[in-house]
C-alpha cells in the first residue's frame, strides 16, 4: 500500500488528580513530542496544529486553539479546535493524516488536553454529561455510566454472561496501568475487589469506570514520503476510518454495539489492506469495562457475545493472542476527554518502536486505535504499523 503519512514523534504528561494548569500540560505533551523526534525538527516548519478537547468546566471556550500556538511557541501556526467528545483526540488525528496525505501541508501536530479535576462536583457532573443527547436523555437525568450500565445490562443478559467478564476488564486493565508511569492509577487489582466495588449504575461499579483524569498527550505527523527526513523508524498511518450515528441512545435499532464503531472499522481496514488477523495490538476505547467487550465486537476481532468469553481466557492481556490497552486504557491510564485519542496514538508510536518498555508487546508490528465519542454517536478508527 502507498502510505500517506506517518507520526514520527510523540509526547505525553502524566494522568491523573494533578495539579498543573491546562498549559502547563500542554507544553508538557507538545515539547515531549518534539523531543522524540530522532533526527530533530524545527517547530516553525509545522504548518498545521489541532487541539482536541471539549474545554471541560468551560475552559477557553471559544477559540481555544490559540492556546496551542502559544505553548508551541510558534506565534501564527494556523490551529484548529477539534471536539467530538471524548473521540475528539481520535478524530483530530485525522484531520492532520488528511492535512500532510493532501499535500496542503508537510507537518502537522495534534495534541489532545483536558483539565477536567479542578471544577466543583455539580459542575463535574455538569460537563461529564455535555456530550449526551440533551432533549431526551441528559434532561431525564441518565448520565454516561447510566447508559452503559443500561448497555451492560443488556448484554450480560443477551449472551448469559456472569458480571465477571467485566471484571476482568478491569483486573486486565488495571494490571497494564500499574506499569504505565503516566498512568492515573498505578496499582494492580482483584477481580473480587472490582465485583465488590460500590455500584455506580447497575451491574458497573467503581472498577468498571474510567476515572476522571487532567492530562494531555501530542504527536507529529508527517507526510510519508517526508517521514525519513525526521527519523529512521516512523510509524505509518495505513488506513483510517470514523462514522457517526443517532446522537441519542433511544433512537439506535441496538444496544448490543455501535454501529459507528463497526463503519469506521470498516473504513479503516478497507484503506489499510491489512487484515484483523495482522494486527497485534490494539487500544480499545474502554471508558467502561463494558465499552471494551462491545468494541471488540464491532471491530471484528469476536463474533456477537464473544469477547466475554475471550478476556475470560486471558487472549487480550499483555501476553495474549490478541493484547488490548497495554498502557492500561481508559479504565486505568486515565481518560482526560480531549487527550485520549491522541494517547491512543502515543502508545502505539511506542509499541510499535518497541519502546513501550515494561508494558511492550512482544513483536509488535501493526496497532489498531478506536475511539468513540459518548455513548457510540462518533467513532474513529486508526490503523498503523511500523516502518
Ligand atoms: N476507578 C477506580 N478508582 C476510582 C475511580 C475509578 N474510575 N474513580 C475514583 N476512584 C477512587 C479514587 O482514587 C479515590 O480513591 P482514594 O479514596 O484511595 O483516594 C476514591 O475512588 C474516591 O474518589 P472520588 O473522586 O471521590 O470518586 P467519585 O465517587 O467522586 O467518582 C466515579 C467515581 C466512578 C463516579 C467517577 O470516576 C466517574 O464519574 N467516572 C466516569 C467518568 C465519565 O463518565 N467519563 C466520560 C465517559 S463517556
Amino acid at each position: 500500500m502507498v502510505h500517506r503519512a506517518a507520526i514520527v514523534g510523540a509526547g505525553h504528561s502524566r494522568f491523573g488528580v494533578l495539579p498543573e494548569g491546562p498549559r502547563a500540560l500542554l507544553r508538557t505533551a507538545v515539547d515531549g513530542a518534539l523531543a522524540t523526534v530522532d533526527k530533530g525538527l524545527d517547530r516553525g516548519t509545522i504548518g498545521r496544529g489541532y487541539l482536541a478537547t471539549i474545554g471541560f468546566g468551560g475552559w477557553q471556550i471559544g477559540n481555544a486553539s490559540a492556546v496551542l500556538a502559544e505553548e508551541l511557541r510558534t506565534p501564527g501556526l494556523a490551529t484548529v479546535r477539534v471536539e467530538n467528545a471524548c473521540a475528539s483526540g481520535g478524530f483530530a488525528l485525522q484531520e492532520a493524516v488528511h492535512a500532510v496525505a493532501s499535500g496542503d501541508v508537510e507537518l502537522a501536530l495534534v495534541a489532545g488536553l483536558e483539565k477536567m479535576t479542578d471544577v466543583s462536583s455539580p459542575r463535574r457532573r455538569y460537563w461529564l454529561g455535555v456530550s449526551g443527547d440533551t432533549e431526551w436523555e441528559r434532561q431525564a437525568g441518565l448520565t454516561f455510566a447510566g447508559v452503559y450500565g443500561l448497555l451492560a445490562s443488556a448484554y450480560l443478559a443477551r449472551y448469559r454472561l456472569a458480571p465477571e467478564a467485566l471484571a476482568e476488564v478491569a483486573v486486565k486493565n488495571h494490571a497494564n496501568g500499574a506499569l504505565n508511569p503516566n498512568a492515573h492509577f498505578q496499582k494492580p487489582i482483584r477481580r473480587e475487589q472490582a465485583l465488590s466495588s460500590p455500584k455506580v449504575a447497575d451491574p458497573l461499579g467503581l472498577y468498571d469506570c474510567c476515572p476522571v483524569s487532567d492530562g494531555a498527550a501530542a504527536v507529529v505527523v508527517a507526510a510519508a514520503d517526508r517521514a525519513r527526513t525526521y527519523t529512521d523508524t516512523p510509524v505509518y498511518v495505513e488506513g483510517v476510518g470514523a462514522a457517526s450515528d443517532r446522537l441519542a441512545v433511544q433512537e439506535r435499532a441496538e444496544l448490543l454495539g455501535f454501529p459507528a464503531t463497526r463503519r469506521a472499522a470498516e473504513a479503516a481496514f478497507r484503506a489499510s489492506g491489512v487484515r484483523r488477523e495482522e494486527v497485534s495490538v490494539v487500544e480499545a476505547h474502554d471508558c467502561f469495562t463494558i465499552a471494551e467487550l462491545l468494541a471488540l465486537e464491532d471491530l471484528g476481532f469476536s463474533e456477537p457475545g464473544g469477547a466475554g468469553p475471550l478476556t475470560l481466557d486471558g487472549a487480550t492481556r499483555r501476553d495474549g493472542r490478541l493484547p488490548v490497552n497495554p498502557d492500561g486504557g481508559l479504565k486505568a491510564k486515565g481518560h482526560p476527554i480531549g487527550a485520549t485519542g491522541v494517547s491512543q496514538a502515543y502508545e502505539l508510536f511506542l509499541q510499535l518502536r518497541g519502546q513501550a518498555g515494561a508494558r511492550q508487546v512482544a513483536g509488535a508490528r501493526v496497532g489498531l486505535a478506536h475511539n468513540v465519542g459518548g455513548a457510540g454517536a462518533t467513532a474513529a478508527v486508526a490503523v498503523l504499523a511500523a516502518g
